[in-house]
C-alpha cells in the first residue's frame, strides 16, 4: 500500500492523474493552454499514430496534466459531447494503484460503469484503466500506471514542437468543482460518500453564498487522504438567475465548473497569466479598503493584489489567496481559479459575496442575469 493511503479506504487515490477536455479544435486549444497558461507539450495521438476518429494533445505543468481531444468525424461521442456542451471536461482521471479493484468497489456500491477495466500495453509497459460516470456526462477514469514507464499512456508518442512558452508556476490541481442541477447537490454528495468513500469537508448554504440577486448552495467532498477535493454546487432561488443556472443553461447538463490550480507565488503567476492574455474577474476596489481588517496581517503587498484583483481569506489554520478567470470559451461555462494556500485549508468563503457581485456584472453584460 502506498504511504499516503488511509487504512480501510476502499478507493485509495494517489492524486489527479489528468483532466481530459473534449473540444472543437484540440490543436488550437493546445496552443492556447501553452501560450496563455504555460503548459508544456508532452504527448500526442492522432492520425499519425493510427487513430482514425480523434486527436489528443497532452500538456503538462508540474503535476497538472491536461488532455485536449477533438473528433475527426462528424458523428462520434467526442463530436456529440462538443455539440451539446461546447468545450468542456469529459474525464476527471484519478491515479490509483488498482484500477480493477477501483471499478469493482465503486460499481458494487452503485456507480454506473463507463468502461470495464482494460489493459493497454506498449514497449514501456502496461496501464490499466476503468471508468464510472459521475454528474452529467462527466466520468471518472481510474488509471493504474505502476507498471508503466512511458510518457503518458500507451498509444501516445512524444510531442515536441519548437514552440514552448515558459511555465507560469501552476503546481497541481487543488480542487475541481461540479455544478449539478436544482435539488441535486445532496444526491451527488451522497454518491461521493457511498460510491467513492469520500467525506464531506464543508457545506455552504444560500445564507453564506447569496447576493441581492443570486444564490447557490455548495458541499465539498474529499477522499481519505484529502488529495481529491470536489466541491458540488447547486443553484438556489434568488431574484435573478444565478451563475450556476447560467452554466446549466449553456452546458445543457451538470458538468465541471472550475478547476483550481495551486501556485507558490500567486502574484508572479497571475502577472505572467495576465501578460499572456488571461482575463480575470475584478472585484470592486472597495474590497481592498476592508480586506486587511477582515483577514489580518499578510505577507503580500496589498497594492500588488489590488492591481490584479487577487482575493484573500483566512480560516483557523492560516490564509489563502485566490483569483478567478473569466470563462475560457464562448459559452459561460468552464473557468479557472489560481490559488495559493498559506496554511488555510478552506475555499474562500469570505470572498463569495464580492466575487458573486463581480460575476453578476459579467452576467449583466451577457444579458443572462
Ligand atoms: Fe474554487
Amino acid at each position: 500500500m502506498n504511504s499516503n493511503q488511509i487504512p480501510g479506504d476502499f478507493l485509495p487515490i494517489n492524486g489527479t492523474d489528468h483532466v481530459e477536455f473534449y473540444v472543437g479544435n484540440a490543436r488550437q486549444a493546445a496552443h492556447y493552454y501553452m501560450t496563455a497558461f504555460g503548459f508544456q507539450p508532452l504527448a500526442y495521438a492522432g492520425l499519425e499514430t493510427g487513430l482514425k476518429d480523434r486527436s489528443s494533445y497532452v500538456l503538462r505543468q508540474n503535476k497538472i496534466t491536461f488532455v485536449l481531444t477533438s473528433s475527426l468525424l462528424p458523428e462520434s461521442p467526442v463530436a456529440g459531447h462538443c455539440k451539446l456542451h461546447g468545450d468542456g471536461v469529459k474525464v476527471i482521471a484519478l491515479w490509483v494503484d488498482d484500477a480493477r479493484k477501483s471499478f469493482e468497489e465503486t460499481v458494487k456500491r452503485g456507480a454506473k460503469p463507463y468502461q470495464e477495466p482494460k489493459t493497454f500495453t506498449d514497449v514501456n509497459g502496461e496501464v490499466i484503466t476503468s471508468g464510472i460516470y459521475t454528474y452529467g456526462e462527466t466520468v471518472h477514469l481510474f488509471v493504474e500506471r505502476k507498471n508503466y514507464k512511458g510518457i503518458f499512456l500507451p498509444g501516445f508518442v512524444k510531442w515536441d514542437p519548437h514552440y514552448k512558452p515558459a511555465p507560469v508556476g501552476l503546481k497541481h490541481v487543488d480542487h475541481m468543482v461540479g455544478n449539478v442541477g436544482w435539488g441535486e447537490m445532496n444526491i451527488w454528495a451522497k454518491f461521493y460518500a457511498d460510491v467513492m468513500g469520500f467525506t464531506q469537508l464543508v457545506s455552504f448554504d444560500d445564507k453564506d453564498i447569496s447576493t441581492e440577486y443570486t444564490a447557490l448552495m455548495s458541499k465539498v467532498m474529499a477522499n481519505g487522504n484529502l488529495r481529491i477535493k470536489f466541491p458540488l454546487n447547486e443553484p438556489a432561488a434568488g431574484k435573478k438567475k444565478s451563475q450556476i443556472e447560467e452554466y446549466l443553461d449553456f452546458y445543457h447538463s451538470p458538468g465541471v465548473q472550475h478547476i483550481a490550480m495551486e501556485t507558490d507565488h500567486i502574484v508572479e503567476t497571475v502577472t505572467a497569466l495576465y501578460n499572456r492574455g488571461v482575463e480575470f474577474l475584478k472585484v470592486p476596489m472597495s474590497y481592498y479598503d476592508s480586506v486587511l481588517s477582515r483577514v489580518g496581517k499578510i505577507d503580500e503587498d496589498i497594492a500588488a493584489l489590488r492591481d490584479f484583483g487577487i482575493l484573500v481569506d483566512r480560516d483557523d489554520e492560516g490564509y489563502l489567496l485566490q483569483i478567478f478567470t473569466k470563462p475560457v470559451e464562448d459559452r459561460p461555462t468552464v473557468f479557472y481559479e489560481v490559488i495559493q494556500r498559506k496554511g488555510a485549508k478552506s475555499f474562500g468563503k469570505g470572498n463569495f459575496k464580492a466575487l458573486f457581485e463581480s460575476i453578476e456584472l459579467e452576467q449583466q453584460n451577457r444579458g443572462t442575469l
